[in-house]
């Protein structure tokens, strides 16, 4: 792809995620002042409002036309995508055509692009180059997993971070919403939860959680949005909030201590203690009557001091109770015995022989058909997540070495960690979901996931700091086909781009990759 100037000023071809499709056309396209014309009023809301936050004075009459329209013709030829859509400029309108809503909103973030584009860092004329989009999702999974456990990140935070997945046309937000340091979900049938284990975070900072009205209404936005929220609760390890609140989950019936270091790996659940599947039953329970979107997500990573057995059992019983609950069940790769088998056991001398009995991937598949496997570890042996996939299971990649925001972008990097390595912008674009796993077949793949961890971030600054420019690289990885994407053209879309950010005061890191 070239980038193509139809005017003065105005950039034709700014778009990331790389759309299918892009002909620019002759003339140009003033948006000073903006009618828009949509078949809802949440709708026509939004698409006002991302245009009013480029500069367009949107109101009911005399403006350009900007006209939504539903359409099952719209969209790349060939593309049966529910989220595919149609662009097209010219000097007297724009229009959207697109089946359903999410793809009128797709529309609508790409015409925005077009028109900050255009503007740059100070803002110029409101205008953008006649042309004819034809766009669709090469995944139909395309998200962030974001911590709120290590540092907590409150609804006004969680709704920027909504706004920003969306801008690159992202329609999940998974949030790791329990751990060793913190629960930040209430859980109405386990009070003790949030009012015992919310307050902390790491070294000290302060704590917060989310009510039930708080949950509600951040799913409402993004829901509005077309961005699904996806609920994590972390077990069977990772969970010393947990029993931090409820010393009957631990086998001396003492609750265990409030933890703010940043260790894996130390907490367990003990199946076989009464307390433990009542506890699993009201907490999966609870989330689920509370969550609007159709997962649950329930960890099961790093559980590093289990017998394969009593994982299993684990396994199994969150699926289930997920299940019942009419969630489908979301799980970190471990679900489907793909372990580490090198991981350090300076914890305790059983952890190589339980870690190495379910790295063997001789065990019975627990996975359920339809469940989601979110692979991060590239280290294990894949086969068991082939096994797992011919079972019926789907797979979200964020792969550590790729799509890990957390790892620092280089040694001297201020922020981040480094136990995946370094992770450049060229590292998170340059990949291909299709062959990450070995011997994985590709209609196994759901999509992707970008993934940062807050151990070190203590603020939205820091936060944005780590997801931009990467989170870019990642959504275009998730949206668009390889032929369609070309890491020059990428580099001279996120310097159009990041003009943008400027203007609207975001924070990102200016990684020598990109000439700004
Ligand atoms: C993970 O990074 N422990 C999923």
């Amino acid at each position: 792809m070239t980038t193509v100037s139809s005017g003065a000023g105005v950039v034709a071809d700014a778009v990331i995620p790389a759309p299918v499709d892009l002909e620019p056309g002759e003339g140009v396209l003033d948006l000073t002042a903006v009618t828009i014309d949509a078949p809802d009023d949440v709708t026509a809301r939004l698409a006002g409002e991302l245009l009013a936050a480029s500069g367009a004075a949107v109101g009911p009459r005399d403006g350009v036309p900007v006209v939504l329209t539903q359409d099952p013709a719209a969209g790349p030829a060939g593309s049966e995508s529910p989220e595919r859509y149609t662009l097209t400029v010219t000097a007297d309108g724009a229009t959207v055509a697109a089946p359903e809503r999410a793809g009128l909103l797709h529309g609508v973030r790409t015409l925005r692009q077009l028109l900050n584009a255009g503007r740059g860092e100070a803002g110029g004329a409101l205008e953008v180059g006649a042309v004819v989009v034809r766009d669709a999702p090469r995944y139909p999974w395309r998200g962030l997993s974001l911590d709120v456990v290590r540092h907590w990140f409150g609804p006004e935070d969680l709704r920027a971070v909504v706004d920003l997945v969306g801008s690159y046309k992202m329609n999940r937000l998974h949030l790791h919403l329990s751990d060793d340091q913190g629960w930040r979900l209430d859980i109405p049938s386990r009070p003790a939860l949030t009012k015992l284990s919310s307050q902390g975070a790491v070294s000290g900072a302060p704590g917060g959680f989310l009510s039930t009205d708080e949950y509600r209404e951040l799913q409402e936005y993004a829901a509005e949005r077309e961005i699904v929220i996806v609920p994590e609760i972390d077990v069977p390890g990772h969970v010393n909030a947990a029993t931090h609140a409820y010393g009957e989950l631990m086998p001396s019936g003492e609750a265990t201590e409030a933890y703010d270091g940043i260790e894996v790996g130390f907490s367990k659940l003990h199946f076989d203690l009464p307390a433990t599947e009542p506890f699993l039953r009201d907490v999966f329970t609870d989330v689920a009557r509370m969550t609007l979107g159709p997962w649950v997500h329930f960890g099961g990573d790093e559980v590093l001091m289990m017998e394969a057995d009593e994982f299993g059992r684990f396994v199994v019983l969150c699926q289930e109770l997920i299940a019942e609950a009419g969630k489908t069940p979301v799980a970190w790769q471990e679900a489907a015995g793909s372990v580490d088998d090198s991981v350090d056991d300076s914890v305790d001398d059983s952890v190589d022989d339980s870690v190495d009995d379910r790295a063997d991937g001789e065990g019975p598949v627990l996975v359920r058909p339809g469940t989601l496997l979110q692979y991060w570890d590239t280290r294990p042996d894949p086969a068991p997540l082939v096994r797992a996939a011919r079972a019926g299971a789907k797979f979200v990649l964020s792969p550590a070495d790729r799509a890990y925001l957390d790892m620092k972008y280089t040694p001297e990097h201020p922020l981040g960690l480094h136990w995946a390595g370094f992770v450049e912008l060229r590292d998170s674009y340059d990949w291909d979901p299709a062959t990450v796993i070995d011997g994985l077949p590709e209609s196994a793949v759901e999509g992707v996931s970008a993934a940062v961890w807050t151990e070190t971030m203590l603020n939205r600054d820091d936060l944005f700091s780590m997801l931009l420019p990467r989170l870019a690289a990642v959504a275009e990885t998730a949206w668009s086909r390889p032929e369609a994407k070309d890491w020059a053209s990428f580099r001279d879309r996120v310097a159009i781009e990041a003009a943008t950010w400027r203007r609207e005061g975001s924070t990102y890191h200016p990684t020598p990759q990109i000439d700004w």
